[in-house]
């Protein structure tokens, strides 16, 4: 396999970033592509993955070294990000909710105590968050979501369902955002509140886990509250402002997909240039022929444009580059539909046998199905790129 594909990253990396980037694929090689295949097969990820995976730092790449992070900059978090997903797209996923949303979210709006009691040991890998937005009947309209929290003497009560939890099945808490003011028929903004929940709270209830076509590894549940009390020192910021927060953290969430879905579409391609290279047919190596290799520079082509989109993204996020909500949107959109792409025709490639479980890209065209759906479809991040033409 040509070396070009580890080497390119967004621009020249730093020695660190370097560092961090093989660091990254090495621990992906060893410890998370050798299980790919049965984790997938039985929808379940050991917790001791989670466990290493904060050993390595890699659960607080963007928290500043005064709790315990690495402080890194959003590019080399991204390059870390991608070799994982190289090697398991679930356990990405895993850390990608982690990085980007419970923990940025608590850094960001986070109280000193809060930092101290939540942050740190998230970061530590002691405890591994989730971010419970969605509902049932609330996905792309987030702002309709319709569990309650009400005041109560020192705290709220949290009653409802979320949906769709990544992490959601063996992390410790989750960021769940509950409306706290119903005076009104809110269909904006404010009114809605962040509340920190351990996952054993009385009234913490864990429902269904998905049976998922892809990333299964990653496990995906129902939660829902019951008479919930949450004491006010787990209300995270203005509680009139969860959905801002929430919406300002999946900006580097979306990045996070993007990243996860450039690593799916990174190994498929791998897999089917050396596929394309043994194979043959018709008394030579089936990439001697020219559709083949049409098909080969297009996959090849698609990923490096998605890594080059991903590294504009990531730079604008850390210049707070007032495009920076735009450009995530278009990382995401553009790589989680190069990694559908991509994926496809390294099943086309491999014929019959791309259908067969047997080989992997069977399981990265099914997991790289939902990086166009989570953290916003690619129809919402159309429309976020839209909208922000007009500002
Ligand atoms: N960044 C920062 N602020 C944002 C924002 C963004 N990307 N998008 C919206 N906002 C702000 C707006 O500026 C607005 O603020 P003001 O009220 O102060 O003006 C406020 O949020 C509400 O925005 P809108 O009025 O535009 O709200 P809307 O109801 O019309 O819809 C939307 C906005 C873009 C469609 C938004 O609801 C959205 O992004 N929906 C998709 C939800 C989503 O991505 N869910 C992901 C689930 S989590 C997940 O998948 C994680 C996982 O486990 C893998």
């Amino acid at each position: 396999m040509p070396d070009t594909l580890l080497q390119t990253g967004p621009g020249v990396l730093s020695p660190e970033q370097q560092q961090i980037r093989d660091l990254a694929r090495q621990f992906a090689e060893e410890n998370l592509r050798p299980h790919a295949e049965e984790w997938d097969r039985e929808a379940h990820l050991p917790r001791e993955v989670v466990d290493q995976l904060g050993e390595l730092g890699f659960l607080g790449m963007l928290i500043p070294e005064e709790f315990d992070g690495l402080g890194l900059d959003t590019t080399t978090y991204l390059l870390a990000l991608e070799q994982i997903a190289w090697g398991d797209a679930s356990v990405a996923v895993a850390m990608s909710v982690h990085n980007s949303l419970p923990t940025q979210m608590i850094l960001s709006h986070g109280t000193p105590e809060q930092k101290e009691c939540w942050l740190r040991p998230m970061v530590r890998g002691e405890m591994l968050g989730s971010f419970a937005l969605s509902e049932a009947d609330a996905g792309s309209d987030a702002a309709s979501l319709t569990a309650q929290a009400t005041r109560t003497d020192g705290g709220w009560v949290l009653n409802g369902s979320k949906a769709w939890i990544t992490n959601g099945g063996f992390g410790d808490l989750v960021l769940a955002m509950c409306r706290t003011d119903t005076s009104e028929d809110r269909r904006g903004s404010k009114g809605i509140g962040c509340f920190i929940v351990p996952t054993d709270a009385d009234g913490y209830v864990l429902g269904k886990k998905e049976d998922k076509m892809g990333q299964r590894a990653s496990e995906t549940v129902g939660i829902s509250f019951h008479d919930l009390f949450v004491p006010d020192d787990q209300v995270l910021g203005d509680p009139g402002m969860g959905l801002i927060y929430a919406l300002q953290a999946l900006n580097g969430g979306r990045l996070g997909i993007a990243a996860v879905a450039t690593g799916i579409a990174t190994a498929a391609l791998e897999y089917a240039v050396r596929y394309a290279d043994e194979r043959r047919q018709f008394g030579t190596p089936i990439r001697q022929f020219q559709g083949m290799q049409f098909k080969l520079a297009n996959m090849a082509t698609r990923v490096e444009a998605a890594r080059a989109l991903l590294g504009r993204a990531a730079a604008a996020k850390d210049s707070g580059d007032a495009a920076a909500t735009q450009l995530a949107s278009m990382a995401k959109l553009f790589a989680s539909e190069a990694a559908m792409y991509v994926t496809t025709e390294a099943v086309q490639v491999f014929g019959g046998y791309g259908y067969i479980k047997e080989y992997p890209v069977e399981r990265l065209f099914r997991d790289a199905k939902v990086t166009e759906i989570y953290e916003g479809t690619s129809e919402i991040q159309r429309i976020v790129i839209a909208r922000e033409l007009y500002r």
